[in-house]
């Protein structure tokens, strides 16, 4: 038998229970509490939520019934009244909330703001007075293209506070992705900013806005409504675009939060699968709220004296979720940073958590393993004392990167929650609680409390324990997408069909292999479909594939995700070229390029092969499992006689 790593002696092994002091101090502080909780939620989902959205939020108007579930279309609340952002502001300033800090805000090129919730009312009301005054009503979508500034946080709010829907992309998208957003969308207004800091340099954001809008090409664009937050030079299109500065002089602050019904559309936001464009992931008001609301509460075991920093881009789930709304619902002060780790301060992150005495800190893996390469000697130079919680999510966590996080940056004293979810889940799955739940460096331990996964086979069978298989979810929750926006085929076909449903029940399937261990403790295993991570960034193999295909040069490209000890994984893509082209050092540069044109700098293909012909089946599939191998540098794992051509494999590793 052969050595076990010590990769797998961590994984195997090693226990963390929760530190006593912790747990005195916890809402749920022991695993029998968590049982009961999970046990409770578990006989009766409805009772359970129906109970806390009682107990935890603001309504308008009740619900006549928790859940119409006609498989797979959930509705939650329904004849429920209530706004998420009176729920995150104004119920919050009847209290001593009102003057505590909501967001704690600091700019990379080290400017800082702090807005209570009183003034994060005030500025929320007069940017919804302002979308209004442009003509957005109550069912229209807004896109938000911004940088990391308050404003990105108050368009959200804004929006929600009127009963627009937002659509946010992620201000690293290129101007054509972002077109593509904003036409599927349908987008009536974009707010974006002059530009953003990060990486000492000021990127420039309306200028994408621009191109992508450009000649008609979004012709639902009417308006763009522009933060100035960089003070570089822009074009401003009389007539279409306005500085929020000048509009804001005359807007006022009164804006009561329009009662939305349970199940409006709340937000679209884009994500990548393994087939076709990116789909557009339909989040709706009340199940969202209450969902992003509890998660945070317990998960984080949220204290009002806490000072909670979650590190992700508000381009993404997570700063929808865990920057936004489940904070700001707690009554928490949530902090947003601008920036990014960069050779002018490598160790900013650590500075902000002692200028701010940091309590909650919640960042990627691959963040954490660029943190451990910048060295130690960064945080271990800071008084990081205040810190008592760390998190992470994103990508499964390797547990020299846990341990290392353990140690240097939790000084053994903070608990760790490895928070397992998806765009399409709104919010945390699976996740430890605390207080309560004994960690192991890798795993994402037990579901939350009415989150019923499993861990089966393609016939919708529990595999055994320490078998792997695809990870399910077999009952609905609050917060679960509720369809592709303007595909609902699409949605039934991409996460209900995968593991067929079996006796009435349904399998929700959205690509992660996992294995569940004796203990019943969950272990990730990652994408079991052509969706890669690159440095925590969820990418379709595909989409990069079309980018590069839509290049004249090329005849054909295959995109397979490289493992990458930094950024987990790293694009690789074998490209075959037009006859009149021939492959050399300048067109491997064009192709990158013209893939961050066409996505943005995060796919930057890391290397691109050049090869005669790929490997194919005899029905014209390419085998990506052999180019994953190639890529990886590895031998051809498997069975290859299903390959039509054997000399392409030969010609393949020639390049090599
Ligand atoms: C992966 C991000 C292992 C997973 C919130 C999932 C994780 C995808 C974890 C969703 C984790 C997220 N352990 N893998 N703790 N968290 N993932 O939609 O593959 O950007 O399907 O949402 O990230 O990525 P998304």
């Amino acid at each position: 038998m052969s050595q076990p790593t010590i990769e797998s002696i961590l994984q195997e092994n090693r226990v963390f229970p929760p530190p006593e002091e912790f747990s005195r101090e916890a809402a749920i502080a022991s695993l029998e509490d968590y049982q009961q909780l999970y046990d409770k939620a578990k006989a009766d989902p409805q009772a359970f939520w129906a109970e806390l959205a009682e107990k935890e939020l603001h309504w308008f108007q009740k619900w006549d019934t928790v859940l119409d579930w006609q498989p797979p279309v959930a509705k939650w609340f329904v004849g429920g009244k209530m706004n998420i952002s009176y729920n995150c502001l104004d119920r919050h300033l009847t209290t001593w909330r009102k003057n505590k800090a909501a967001l704690i805000w600091e700019g990379e090129p080290g400017d800082s703001r702090t807005l209570t919730y009183a003034q994060l009312h005030r500025e929320v009301c007069q940017m919804a007075n302002v979308l209004k005054e442009l003509g957005v009503q109550k069912g229209d979508v807004v896109g938000i293209y911004m940088p990391m500034i308050p404003e990105a946080a108050i368009a959200m709010l804004a929006c929600a506070r009127i009963g627009a829907a937002h659509s946010v992309v992620f201000g690293g998208f290129s101007s054509e992705a972002l077109r593509d957003r904003l036409n599927d969308a349908e987008a009536k207004l974009v707010i974006t900013a002059d530009g953003g800091y990060r990486k000492d340099k000021a990127v420039p954001l309306k200028e994408q806005v621009d191109l992508a809008i450009a000649n008609n090409h979004a012709p639902s664009v009417k308006n763009v409504l522009v933060v100035q937050r960089t003070g570089q030079k822009v074009h401003m299109e009389p007539g279409r675009d306005h500085w929020w500065h000048d509009l804001k002089l005359n807007a006022s602050a009164d804006c009561p939060a329009e009662p939305m019904d349970s199940e409006d559309l709340l937000f679209i936001l884009y994500t990548s699968g393994s087939t076709g464009k990116p789909k557009g992931v339909v989040h709706t008001t009340a199940g969202y709220n209450l969902y992003t609301h509890m998660t945070t509460k317990w998960t984080f075991d949220l204290k009002d004296t806490d000072v909670y920093w979650c590190t992700a881009d508000v381009g993404w789930i997570t700063g929808h979720s865990y920057i936004v709304y489940g904070p700001l619902s707690n009554g928490a002060t949530t902090l947003m940073y601008e920036g990014a780790p960069r050779p002018s301060n490598p160790g900013c992150f650590w500075d902000v958590i002692e200028k701010y005495g940091v309590t909650i800190f919640y960042t990627a893996p691959t963040a954490i393993r660029a943190f451990i390469k910048m060295g130690e000697h960064l945080p271990k130079a800071r008084n990081l004392s205040s810190l008592r919680l760390l998190g992470t999510v994103g990508e499964p966590i390797n547990p020299e990167a846990w341990m290392w996080y353990h140690k240097i940056i939790g000084n053994e004293r903070c608990p760790i929650v490895d928070t397992w979810w998806q765009t399409e889940t709104g919010g945390f799955m699976l996740t430890p609680l605390p207080g309560a739940t004994p960690t192991k460096p890798g795993s994402a331990t037990f579901p939350f409390p009415g989150i019923l996964a499993e861990v089966v086979d393609l016939d919708g069978n529990p595999a055994a324990d320490n078998e792997g298989g695809y990870l399910v979810i077999k009952h609905p929750w609050p917060s679960m997408m509720r369809t592709v926006y303007g595909d609902d085929e699409r949605f039934r076909r991409t996460y209900w069909e995968h593991i067929a449903p079996k006796d009435g029940q349904y399998f929700y399937f959205a690509g992660d292999g996992a294995r569940r261990d004796e203990e019943g403790y969950f272990w990730v295993m990652g994408r079991v479909d052509d969706v890669i991570s690159v440095a925590g960034h969820r990418l379709g193999t595909m989409e990069i594939e079309s980018a590069l295909v839509s290049h004249p040069a090329v005849a054909e490209a295959a995109v397979v995700g490289k493992p990458d000890e930094l950024k987990g994984e790293e694009v690789f893509a074998f490209v075959t070229l037009e006859g009149d082209y021939e492959e050399s050092e300048a067109l491997e540069k064009e192709l990158k390029q013209h893939v961050v044109n066409e996505i943005g700098a995060i796919a930057r293909p890391g290397e691109i092969r050049f090869t005669d012909a790929m490997p194919k089946t005899r029905s014209g599939k390419i085998m990506r499992r052999l180019l994953r191998n190639l890529a990886a540098g590895q031998e051809i794992a498997g069975d290859t006689s299903t390959l039509e051509d054997r000399t392409v494999l030969d010609k393949l590793r020639g390049g090599a």
